[in-house]
């Protein structure tokens, strides 16, 4: 099983529709290809967390990096793990910018029990840093 974390800067302004949108579509088509995830983005920012089969997920991964809804796509984790952190979810959306105390601690409570310790320190990271929609 192939886990992979990738960050990318978004092109254009995507509003919270056009995130769920990209969501629905992307969990219809993953859902066929035994892929499993989770997309954060905070305006400015993607991070996707990508799981499945190498081949499937490498595919997948050269498909999204030529969307030109994004670009400068870098994957900062490409590992081999024993299981899914999300099994669960074909592909789950978050809009993250996190406004006010103990915002960052709401948002990693919503994270799922399974993530792997570091999965969960990268993702509250990615959300804690911008505080304001673009
Ligand atoms: C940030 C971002 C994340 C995406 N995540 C996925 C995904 O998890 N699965 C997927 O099938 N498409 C995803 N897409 C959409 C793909 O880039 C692409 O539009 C889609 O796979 C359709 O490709 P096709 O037109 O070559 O069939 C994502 C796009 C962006 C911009």
């Amino acid at each position: 099983m192939v886990s992979l974390i990738y960050v990318s800067t978004a092109t254009a302004d995507l509003t919270p529709e056009d995130l769920a949108a990209l969501g629905e579509a992307a969990a219809a088509a993953n859902a066929a290809r035994g892929i499993t995830g989770m997309l954060a983005f905070n305006g400015e920012h993607f991070m996707q967390l990508l799981e499945g089969q190498d081949a499937a997920v490498e595919a997948l991964l050269a498909r999204i990096a030529a969307d030109p809804r994004h670009r400068d796509l870098v994957v900062i984790r490409r590992d081999v793990r024993p299981a899914r952190e999300v099994p669960y979810w074909s592909m789950r959306t978050f809009l993250t910018p996190l406004n006010g105390a103990g915002a960052a601690t709401e948002f990693a409570a919503r994270l799922p029990a399974t993530f792997a310790a570091d999965t969960r320190v990268v993702f509250t990271s990615f959300a804690s840093i911008k505080r304001e929609l673009a």
